[in-house]
């Protein structure tokens, strides 16, 4: 027998009530548990679609003094409407009305001898087949109550009656509660939206959950019987065919009596018994706080009345193809056609409060990604303040795991950092009001040891956001892992009037069950089609000097016309004017907010000079900081307020410059007209939005958000640049946007979504950057990586480091250069006009190519990685010495991704300039360049993967390129 797998969509089971989510080539699976919490069951490598993986459930169990109390309460189902339909007579909802009676003492002790002989009835029609609603003639039931009443009024068995003690009481002490509407979809109050892609037409079930519900285990069959009625809006077709229409109730029943497949038949209920699971030790998607779940919740809320418990059921879920509408202008994953990914939608109710979130999980295809976000709803007719949200929990059976993270400082951002996790909390955030450079908003779990290029599973999680975050990985005493991750609750308090929503942002689950080289590529190729701005794809930087370390403050028209004459000789495109241009800005003191140039360093506007670089072919673009403000501005003048602060308290300076509150609608309409007019005057073609500073005084104007929404503010100015970001590069769609804040303080998913490059680092020191962008790349793909020569030494680090180590480095990003090009000699110009040349040769491989990490110079020595085309006929490999000790030789590379049976010429590129005298040991210069072979190779794939290629440095911050280009195949 051959096993058969899925192909990628979602799945639903109504017999096991299990969710499968079926990415390109792995899966996650959760199920809808007894007490209609999700639980969480499995994520990882594809299994066969043959097999019920309820049985994970079996593992289970209750430790002391953990509460098990995951089973609903009869009592809080609520079945009130039902009393309107006595009159009706069908089966099913004899039932029901009876259910519901049983617990009114008023009515003594027939509804509840009704009820069971109503069920039995129910039952038998459903061995056999039958129509759970046929009406039902009053001799039939009342031989059924005949039966019933000769029979011992207890249903239960001595097991089961013991069993049933320990489910808790209700607080209502047994009274029903009227049960919480379930909301239609389409009657949740939702904010603005923007089409992603068009919504697909469902129709809806109207199938009864409880169908479903297992009828076999004693425990289970008291309470089940009383499960209330929950529309599945839809369910999906059958395995493999996700493209028929949607299958109708009768189909379902139909697959239920007789199933087709085994695995509608295995079902394995009956080794289950959900009092055996301790809440606190359960794996689950969503998990709430108060109930006995002791480990880090997924939401935190405060009721009206004080309380914070909050349990949550679901109510109903709904699978559509595509993705549904997010909020305008919040960075999510894009679904161009509703064929490359599917949704689920999870709607879960606090049963008393009746507040709501509504889980989504989006399935790519094409991809072993899956990505999630949560939307909270206040249908509870009170206001609700929210605390935290947390964009996916997602639970780890037991096991030794490790947690990558990429941190580290100003000019040192996305260091790899990796560490065993151990009992208890391990977290990393920001409160910065920014992603940060210190921590980056992505975790990466791998299992058993710390994460390898290209064995083991691991699991990447990459929040869609620019401001607080918070990532925690949580080991509990039973060994159980729980991953959170979402915006940080440190700060936030989100007040949620009725019938208003919340979303959170967006996460990026990723899989991997060959190691860390598959997650980022996977990330890398999701993150270049269907993150960074469409129209951006197909089309690249063009080569950019920028002037910052060249002049600093000090451009003016005369200097950036003079530059431009000497950098086109070197093959740069375009100028960019850094800081320094508008208003009195000459240092960092003031200034900012003032977007006008100023007019004796540019006396014919910025019109004048971007015509003047046109005319020497060349484009121009420009640095903006929008969202600050100089004390020593027109702007500050004028509105003192527009900043984030509080009223009579100080305000924290950051290297001299105050925070605009782009919560303020007043604020940003201002900024958004600043930018209009500045690229609405001249042809500037670029534009590097930076951020130089990080947020305190976190407070607004009682104007625009009263005392009780301050703990919005946060959130709200993130939201805020994203609305400014989004209408600003919809008006200049052909502007190419470059974010940047102080280097790479804001190198996050988020941004991507706006501009389709950030600048890594403010640290342009060659080796530097090799550890920095290969921290980035675990994440993040190398064309969105701002990344420039600059001159030597290096301003940051002192280092001098060859032109030759220096272009290949920045030739790993978008490339351009940092240098003033009027101090370099021909000589000099003619080698970068090289690189230049070498860059334009092979952009599209490295921005398109599927990158291979082969060594990690956290670990080694050296840095070394290559980049495959995807029909693997040519590859680009790069090997950096980032520590050298004499005389030491390095280890032969393997490469990676290359077809086994295929032939490949190896030549080097750009060779060395220097040799060793051995008899002297003076360096001496070698004319005819130095070579690692000598000659050019021919070899297999499986050769060079398994035997490596040789390479040898001989100085400290040596380089060496080779390309391989297919020759043949192996017959
Ligand atoms: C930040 C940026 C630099 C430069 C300066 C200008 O530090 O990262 O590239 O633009 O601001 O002030």
């Amino acid at each position: 027998m051959t096993l058969r797998y899925r192909s990628p969509g979602v799945y639903f089971s109504p017999r096991t009530r299990t969710f499968t989510l079926m990415a390109k080539s792995s899966m996650y699976v959760m199920r809808v548990d007894d007490g209609r919490n999700l639980e969480h069951l499995y994520w990882g490598e594809a299994l066969p679609m043959e097999d019920d993986l309820t049985y994970l459930s079996i593992g289970n169990t209750i430790i002391m003094f953990d509460p098990v109390g995951t089973l609903t309460v009869p009592k809080i189902l609520g079945l009130d409407e039902l009393d309107e339909i006595s009159d009706i007579q069908g089966l099913t909802d004899r039932w029901k009305v009876y259910t519901k009676q049983k617990n009114d003492p008023e009515r003594g002790s027939r509804p509840r001898r009704l009820e069971n002989a109503s069920w039995r009835l129910w039952t038998m029609e459903r061995n056999k087949g039958g129509d759970l609603n046929r009406d039902l003639g009053t001799e039939t039931l009342l031989s059924a109550l005949g039966e019933e009443e000769a029979k011992d009024e207890g249903r239960f068995s001595e097991k089961e009656e013991s069993k049933i003690k320990k489910i808790p009481t209700s607080p209502t002490d047994g009274h029903p509660v009227p049960r919480a509407a379930t909301p239609p979809f389409s009657f949740l109050p939702g904010p603005k939206t923007a089409p992603t892609s068009p919504p697909v037409p469902v129709s809806p079930m109207g199938e009864h959950i409880f169908d479903h519900f297992p009828k076999s285990a004693g425990t289970l069959t008291a309470l089940t019987q009383q499960e209330p009625e929950s529309i599945i809006h839809v369910v999906p077709s059958e395995p493999h065919d996700m493209s028929r229409t949607f299958p109708s109730v009768r189909d379902f029943r139909e697959i239920r009596e007789h199933p087709r497949h085994p695995e509608e038949s295995i079902v394995n209920w009956n080794v289950l018994d959900p009092t055996m699971a301790g809440k606190n030790s359960k794996l689950f998607e969503f998990a709430d706080r108060g109930t006995g779940d002791y480990r880090e919740p997924s939401i935190m809320v405060t009721y009206a009345d004080g309380s914070t418990v909050s349990p949550f059921e679901y109510i109903q879920h709904k699978i559509e193809k595509g993705k549904p509408r997010t909020p305008e202008y919040f960075p999510n994953v894009r679904v161009e056609d509703v064929h490359e990914a599917t949704t689920l939608t999870i709607d879960m109710m606090d049963p008393v409060t009746k507040l709501v979130v509504r889980l989504f999980y989006t399935v790519m295809h094409d991809y072993d990604i899956i990505t999630r976000r949560i939307e909270v709803v206040n249908t509870a007719g009170q206001p609700v303040w929210l605390e935290r949200l947390m964009s996916a929990t997602v639970d780890f059976d037991s096991n030794k795991y490790y947690m990558t993270q990429l941190s580290g400082g100003w000019a040192r951002e996305r260091q790899i950092v990796t560490k065993e996790l151990q009992d208890g909390l391990t977290t990393f955030n920001s409160c910065r009001g920014a992603s940060s450079h210190q921590f980056n908003p992505f975790l990466v779990i791998s299992v058993g040891a710390p994460f390898s290029e290209t064995t083991g599973s691991v699991y990447g999680f990459n929040l869609i956001y620019s401001g607080n975050f918070l990532a925690s990985a949580e080991v509990s005493e039973s060994r159980r892992m729980r991953v959170n991750m979402g915006v940080n609750p440190v700060g936030f308090r989100w007040l949620l009037e009725s019938g208003e929503s919340f979303e959170s942002p967006e996460i990026v689950l990723s899989y991997s069950s060959t190691g860390m080289g598959h997650l980022s590529r996977q990330l890398h190729r999701l993150y270049r089609n269907r993150l960074i701005p469409p129209r951006w794809r197909q089309k690249g930087c063009p080569i950019l000097l920028n002037t910052w370390e060249a002049v600093y403050f000090k451009v003016n028209h005369e200097m950036v016309c003079e530059i431009a004459r000497c950098c086109k000789n070197m093959g740069v495109e375009l100028v960019v004017v850094d800081d320094g241009w508008f208003s009195q800005r000459n240092n960092e003191f003031s200034s900012l907010g003032d977007w006008y140039p100023n007019l004796e360093k540019f006396p014919f506007g910025l019109e004048g000079t971007v015509r003047a670089l046109e005319e020497m072919g060349m484009a121009m673009g420009i640095w903006v900081e929008p969202e600050m403000v100089s004390v020593d501005s027109d702007l500050y003048r004028e509105h003192s307020d527009w900043c984030l602060h509080v009223p009579e308290r100080m305000r924290t300076m950051g290297r001299n410059q105050l925070v605009l509150d782009f919560s303020r609608k007043v604020v940003r309409d201002y900024i958004f007209e600043q930018l209009d007019a500045i690229l609405g005057c001249a042809n500037i073609t670029y534009c590097k939005w930076d951020f130089n500073r990080h947020l305190t005084e976190i407070f607004t104007s009682q104007e625009d958000w009263p005392p009780e929404r301050q703990g919005e503010i946060g959130h709200r100015f993130v939201v805020g640049v994203y609305e400014v970001f989004g209408r600003i590069t919809t008006k200049y769609p052909d502007v190419l946007f470059e974010s940047c804040s102080g280097g790479g303080g804001r190198f996050d998913p988020g941004m991507l979504y706006f501009t389709p490059q950030i600048w890594a680092s403010d640290n342009t020191d060659a080796i530097s950057r090799v550890y920095i962008q290969y921290g980035t790349s675990l994440a993040y793909p190398p064309r969105t990586f701002g990344s420039h020569v600059s001159t030597v030494p290096n301003h940051q680090t002192l280092r001098s480091t060859s032109m030759k180590t220096r272009s290949l480095v920045a030739m790993n990003g978008s490339f351009g250069y940092e240098l003033d090009p009027r101090h370099l000699t021909d000589a000099e110009i003619n080698e970068c006009l090289g690189y230049v040349q070498l860059h334009q040769r092979f952009r599209d491989l490295v921005w398109n190519g599927d990158l291979f990490r082969l060594r990690n110079p956290f670990h080694n020595d050296t840095g070394a990685w290559m980049y495959v085309s995807e029909d693997q006929h040519e590859a680009l490999v790069m090997a950096v010495n980032v520590r050298r000790e004499v005389g030491r030789l390095e280890p032969r590379l393997l490469l990676q991704g290359l077809g086994p049976g295929k032939i490949y010429e190896i030549e080097e590129l750009c060779p060395g300039k220097l040799v060793r005298n051995v008899g002297t040991g003076a360096i001496e210069l070698d004319p005819n360049g130095v070579y690692q072979f000598g000659r050019t190779l021919k070899l297999s794939g499986h050769s060079l993967m398994v035997a490596g290629l040789p390479i040898k440095f001989l100085f400290d911050a040596d380089s060496v390129l080779f390309h391989l280009k297919l020759v043949s195949n192996y017959q």
